[in-house]
């Protein structure tokens, strides 16, 4: 059995990364979705609402996926989790650097763990968790880039703030 983590922030989860957990499905036997619960950004959902989000539209769409949250190290959890790999959605080139820097890193930290990158499809290349929170906070909308529950969410969250 393959097994992959595909860790993130989920700040909120949007289509594009929901194309990302397709595209692991297809390689792998089982994808794990691991929130991170301490990121150096202020997140606008707290872990357990994104956790919920998350395991409300996976469940719906992919039930073979699990859902589950980390803190630490991301190959200390890798490996307790017994995966293989860890997938990363690449989209423009300003990602690489980043991207690059931590799959090298995680490979020093851990040569057995491969680091696998997925292009998502080209309609989702500009979007970003970040983009989806700013046009959301000014009013704009986001329709199309995040599922139905997050959108409402979203909505939720801003008209109380
Ligand atoms: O969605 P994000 O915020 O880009 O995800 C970043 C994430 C969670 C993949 C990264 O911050 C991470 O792996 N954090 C865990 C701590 C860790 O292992 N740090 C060393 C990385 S080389």
């Amino acid at each position: 059995m393959t097994k992959v983590i595909y860790p993130g922030s989920f700040d909120p989860l949007t289509f594009g990364h929901i194309d990302v957990i397709e595209r692991s499905l297809r390689l792998f036997d089982q994808v794990v979705v691991a929130i991170i619960t301490n990121p150096s950004k202020q997140p606008l959902f707290t872990v357990e609402e994104r956790r919920e989000m998350l395991e409300e539209i996976v469940k719906k769409r992919f039930p073979k996926v699990e859902v589950d949250v980390f803190h630490g190290l991301l190959v200390d959890y890798a490996k307790r989790k017994k995966a293989q790999a860890i997938v990363r959605g690449i989209r423009a080139v300003a990602d690489y650097e980043y991207e690059f820097q931590m799959a090298l890193m995680n490979r020093r930290l851990a040569s057995q763990i491969e680091t696998v990158f997925m292009m998502p499809a080209e309609h989702y290349i500009y979007l970003s968790s970040r983009l989806v929170k700013e046009i959301a906070e000014l009013g704009g909308s986001v329709k199309g880039l995040v599922p139905d529950i997050v959108e409402k969410r979203l909505r939720k969250r801003l008209r109380k703030a």
